[in-house]
This record gives C-alpha cells, sequence and structure tokens, in this order.
C-alpha cells in the first residue's frame, strides 16, 4: 500500500527499546566464534567488586568458562603469552610462571604450587553468538 509506513522498521524503533536484555545486564566479551575449545583464551578487563581487573575467557568442553588472570600461588597473571592459557594438550590451564595446573571448568588447582586453591570465576553466558559477562 503506497502512503503506508512501516512502524517496526528498525530504524523508527524509540531508542532503548532495541537493547536486549543480556547486554544490559551483562558485559560483552568477544564473539562465541573467538573461542575454539581448548585453543586461546580472550583477554578482557572484568568489573569486580567496584574495581577493573584482568580476566580471560576460555572454551573447554563446548562450554565458556572465565576467571580473573590472576594465579592461586601469587598474583601473577597465567598467560605465557596473550591469551595462551591451556597447556600444550588443551586439557588444563597453566600458569606461566611456575606451572600451576587447573581445571578449567572449575578452575580448582589440579597440580603445582596452587595447592588446592581455585581460580576466581567469573559468570559468562552465550547469547546470539556472543560471550557476555553478567553485571550482578
Ligand atoms: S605464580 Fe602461578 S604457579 Fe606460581
Amino acid at each position: 500500500m503506497a502512503g503506508k509506513k512501516r512502524l517496526n522498521a528498525p530504524s523508527e524503533r524509540p531508542s532503548g527499546l532495541s537493547q536486549r536484555p543480556a547486554e544490559a545486564s551483562a558485559s560483552l566479551i568477544c564473539a562465541s566464534s573467538d573461542l575454539a575449545d581448548g585453543g586461546d583464551g580472550i583477554r578482557f578487563e572484568a568489573e569486580c567488586n567496584g574495581l577493573t581487573a584482568p580476566a580471560f575467557a576460555i572454551r573447554h568442553g563446548g562450554r565458556v568458562y572465565a576467571y580473573l588472570n590472576r594465579c592461586a600461588h601469587i598474583a601473577m597473571e597465567l598467560d605465557w603469552k596473550p591469551g595462551k592459557f591451556f597447556d600444550t594438550d588443551g586439557e588444563y590451564l597453566i600458569c606461566s610462571t611456575h606451572g600451576a595446573l587447573y581445571a578449567p571448568e572449575s578452575g580448582a588447582c589440579r597440580g603445582g604450587p596452587c595447592r588446592g586453591a581455585t581460580l576466581t570465576g567469573l559468570k559468562v553466558f552465550e547469547a546470539d553468538g556472543k560471550v557476555y559477562m553478567r553485571k550482578d
């Protein structure tokens, strides 16, 4: 029909209504496709208790996990090169400083000087092909 306007065209939506709930309560980390199983992680800055701290996200067993980038042995960043968090088998997260091994799915120490400690986990989820960190 000539002259009749489509009211639901994206450019005509009032601003703010196009923001999805996932984006309102979470911060974007990366695209889901950026994280391969057992492959390189993505470094990002996480807001935690009112502070910003280095963090990383990885994929393991098809799921995404994220932790503060801080070894439980000494507060050093884990990756030996930016994004290199897995050991050579892609089975454990490994600290580049003294070789502490952590379970990717829980952050629990599985060997080395971390002795029963755990990485600080962050709440992450995937939606619409993207990885987010929950703000709450
Ligand atoms: S600082 Fe990570 S194992 Fe020592």
